[in-house]
């Protein structure tokens, strides 16, 4: 089959490969209608995610037809469509029972597993096509997937819906979503989103639906703080605008009630002075991350306010203002998403008409696009938001 693979930083080509069989009685094999590229792929396509090797084949946001079944998947059938989570779940471990599927102690298997434990204290799940440190499991920018946990993961989607309307289920929906959620929205509330790519653009809608009183967006890129204020918010330009002053000056001098990090470790450089150093840090190996975000959401943030993280950080962040956070009473919330939890409360605001997913799509292409279109995503050219490829 065809499928994106890793090469190496900025080197992703498409690459024929032995198509997926099933390795288990809870797997599923899925043919792929339609996959997304990810602003999480780029920290793989820019080589700063740890644990890649040559070959790997991407992707973590997918769909398909069912064309093969374990013999213990009882919930599927073979023309099933469905849409698949990033996180992959066993469904029966002491965190899958909470329901924090993205904790899943069975789907990072060791050596993968001791791994992560090293250098993060414990493993979190696997995830599709995303280094080896999680599972390295083959991802779904490709013709064919192998679900594992097919019986707990996958979602069955009606066909009055598009593809472009569910897809974006396996991941950015619900992530953007649960960036609201867990500022636990009160009326009247003002929440700022940094970032307005795909994720912060669902963490905008859904700030909306849960009842936001305003939104303020912010991000330097035309087309997204168009496409932000077209959801509704009032959008800041970091290129031009002081954001500290700025939300001051919109809050009464208190901060927002909640500020969501929708941009995690690849801030843009530039940005700012600490953003610059982040940079050099980075580079002398005296840092992972560039923190830049991070910092301004606590900094801003009223006090007793949340912070809500699910931007993806690596490692150690430097500068990180502690400080200001408890002096001031904010609440950190954060997490790979369980996205399990999310599906079926989003997937019945679709079929309610409350929120169209497909907005945020600017391109769309075939398998053997996805070299060129990667490059594009990454350097924002041509407008491109969201990148949809159909195999
Ligand atoms: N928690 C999760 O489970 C989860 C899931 C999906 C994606 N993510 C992460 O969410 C983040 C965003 O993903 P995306 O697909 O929207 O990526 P993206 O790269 O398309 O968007 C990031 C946006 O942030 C903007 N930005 C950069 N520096 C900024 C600054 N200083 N202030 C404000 N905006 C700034 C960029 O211009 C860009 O528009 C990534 O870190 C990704 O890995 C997390
Ligand atoms: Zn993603
Ligand atoms: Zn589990």
């Amino acid at each position: 089959m065809k499928a994106l693979c890793w090469h190496g930083k900025n080197d992703i080509r498409c690459d024929t490969v032995p198509d997926p069989k099933i390795e288990n009685p809870r797997d599923a094999i899925i043919k792929v209608t339609a996959c997304a590229i990810c602003g999480s792929d780029l920290h793989l396509y820019n080589g700063i995610m740890p644990g890649m090797m040559n070959g790997d084949v991407l992707g973590h946001e997918t769909m398909g037809e069912v064309v093969e079944l374990g013999s213990e998947v009882t919930n599927l059938k073979v023309g099933d469509r469905v849409v698949v989570p990033f996180t992959i779940s066993c469904g029966q471990c002491f965190f899958c029972k909470k329901g924090l599927f993205s904790g899943c102690e069975r789907s990072n298997p060791s050596p993968n597993r001791k791994v992560a434990e090293e250098l993060w204290g414990h493993s979190p799940a696997g995830l599709f096509g995303y280094t080896h440190l999680l599972g390295g499991y083959a991802g779904g920018q490709a013709e064919y997937l192998r679900v594992p946990y097919a019986d707990v993961g996958p979602i069955k989607v009606p066909s009055t819906l598009t593809d472009e309307q569910v897809l974006f289920l396996s991941d950015i929906f619900p992530t953007g979503y649960m960036g609201a959620d867990m500022c636990e929205i009160q009326p009247g509330d003002t929440i700022a989103v940094w970032g307005c790519g795909p994720v912060g653009q669902f963490a905008i809608r859904s700030a909306f639906l849960l009842g936001a009183e305003r939104v303020i967006a912010i991000d330097t890129v035309p087309e997204r703080l168009q496409m932000a204020r077209d959801g509704g918010a009032v959008t800041l330009d970091f290129g031009k605008d002081d954001i500290y002053d700025s939300l001051q000056e919109m809050t009464s001098g208190r901060g927002p009630d909640a500020c969501i990090d929708a941009v995690g470790t690849e801030a843009s450089v530039t940005a700012s002075a600490d953003s610059v150093l982040d940079r050099v840090k980075q580079a002398a190996m005296l840092g992972t991350d560039r923190p830049h975000v991070l910092r301004q959401a606590i900094t801003n943030c009223r006090n007793g306010g949340i912070v809500s993280i699910v931007g993806i950080y690596g490692g150690l962040l430097d500068k990180v203002p502690m400080g200001s956070a408890i002096n001031r009473g904010l609440t950190f919330r954060m997490a790979q998403t369980p996205v399990q939890r999310y599906l079926r409360p989003l997937l019945e605001r679709i079929e309610k008409g409350e929120i169209d997913p497909s907005f945020v799509i600017t391109h769309s292409g075939k398998l053997e696009d996805g070299p060129d279109l990667y490059r594009v995503f990454r350097d924002k050219q041509d407008e491109c938001i969201k990148v949809v490829l159909k195999p």
